[in-house]
């Protein structure tokens, strides 16, 4: 079948990557795509909100199957334009509707949604602009540190943990009233700080049925040992020591299968995966959020672990047909390494050209890069993503830094403790089984 996926990131390479290798597919298309995407299949210059032109090339090169990436698309509900659509409702697509992305594209929602159906989470409440008074008087009486969320999509900036009451009333006030996200912080939730150690668990589901695809744990912050500015992800491991089956049956009882049924309960149809951000708090799992997606630098490390053919569960998914279907993984470690532009999160150059042909031995997966005469430049803040697989976390640690000590551009940044702190992790399990 004819695919196309939606998106240009490092989850975009590894999700090409993967749909790739299946015999099923024929003809794969990825829009825009960046210089990683285009060595597994043909860029489509069309962006990921321009739901007519991506119909009109639907229609065109006979897709069977969409792939939707990120969020924004979803958010903006690329698939009620294909629901509604007489000539494309046809089209299998893999991404919920509006109302199922809401569960990434309003934190009030999503805490609504689990405080009904009965999914661990942080206590929380919401406030609007004209609350602001009732949300200062109700900092007073919060134990710092506190958390504070803007409601809408803010570009994964929309956090801010305060460590004492003055600074979240300061924070609050440029949220609500100066409208420091615009519409995004037209509502806050002022949430209790949840003291643990955070994963991400991946579960692709078609509204009834679901597989739970390998978890991988992010490393969200620029520096290293976890300092320094939040960043869309500096690097993945999966599988995560501290995940082990007897907490992972917890958040499939606990958490998943609440949240499936919440979703029918509803009358919220769903079919496309849910990134559930976790909190381990003494091996117990507390949400922190919902994604619509999958997670980026997570899938790539995900995508190395799964031996299961990923079109045959996508198209499962896309016709509702996950219920007798099982996904195959394998025990590999996968260490991904993300190499940044200098100067990520903040202000960087762009258009400094490396060479991949020493890039060895592990894979490269391509974030923001684009091709100029005939060289791979810089394109992004997140450039590559390097993921190492092998049978031990130091192993693939080890890969995943031999080769990226093969890559170079001007300024060029990564973080060089990504999974050090999971292998102290194993070491002490390993002492105390
Ligand atoms: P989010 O944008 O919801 O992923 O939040 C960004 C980051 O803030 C998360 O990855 C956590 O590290 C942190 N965070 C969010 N909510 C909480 C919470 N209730 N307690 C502690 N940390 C949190
Ligand atoms: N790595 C976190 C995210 O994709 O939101």
């Amino acid at each position: 079948m004819n695919i196309l996926l939606i998106g240009s990131g490092g989850r975009e390479h590894a999700l090409a990557w993967k749909i790739r290798q299946s015999s099923r597919c024929s003809n794969l298309y990825i829009a825009p795509g960046n210089a990683g995407t285009a060595l597994v299949g043909e860029n489509v210059t069309i962006a990921a909100d321009n739901f007519p032109a991506l119909g009109r090339f639907c229609l065109d090169k006979k897709i069977i199957l969409v792939v939707v990436g990120p969020e924004a698309p979803l958010v903006q509900g690329i698939r009620d334009y294909f629901e509604s659509a007489a000539a494309l409702a046809h089209i299998l697509l893999v991404g919920p509707g509006k109302a199922g992305a809401l569960l990434e594209g309003s934190k009030d929602f999503s805490k609504q949604f689990m405080v009904r159906h009965g999914v661990p989470t942080a206590k929380a409440r919401t406030f609007q602009a004209h609350e602001s008074a009732a949300a200062l008087a109700y900092l007073e009486a919060c134990k710092p540190p506190i958390v504070l969320k803007a409601d809408g999509l803010a570009a994964g900036k929309g956090v801010i943990i305060s460590p004492t009451i003055e600074e979240a009333k300061q924070a609050i006030h440029e949220m609500l009233v100066e409208k420091k996200f615009g519409e995004a912080s037209a509502k806050v939730l002022i949430e209790e700080f949840l003291d643990g150690i955070e994963l991400s668990v991946f579960v692709l589901t078609d509204g009834e049925d679901y597989v739970i695809l390998p978890e991988a744990k992010d490393y969200k912050r620029i520096g290293d040992d976890d300092t320094g500015p939040n960043t869309g992800g500096m690097g993945a491991v999966s599988p995560v020591a501290f995940a082990g089956s007897a907490f992972m049956q917890k958040v499939e009882a606990q958490v998943i299968v609440p949240t499936i049924n919440g979703l029918k309960k509803d009358g919220i149809p769903y079919k496309g995966f849910i990134f559930i951000g976790l909190m381990n708090v003494n091996d117990e799992p507390f949400v922190i959020e919902y994604n619509a997606r999958m997670g980026d630098p997570e899938t790539e490390a995900v995508m190395t672990r799964i031996d299961s053919d990923l079109v045959e569960l996508l198209e499962a998914c896309a016709k509702g047909e996950l219920k007798n279907k099982s996904i195959s993984i394998n025990p590999h470690y996968a260490v991904t390494v993300i190499m940044a532009s200098g100067g990520y999160p903040d202000k960087f150059e762009k258009e400094y050209c490396f060479g991949l042909d020493s890039a060895t031995p592990a894979r490269v997966f391509h974030a923001g890069t684009a091709a100029k005469d005939n060289h791979v430049v810089n394109a992004g803040g997140r450039v590559l993503a390097i993921t190492g697989n092998a049978s031990t976390l130091e192993k693939a640690a080890h890969q995943a830094y031999e080769t990226v000590s093969r890559i170079s551009w001007k300024d060029v940044y990564y973080r060089k403790d990504i999974g050090q702190d999971l292998a102290r992790i194993e070491k002490a399990l390993n002492r105390n089984p």
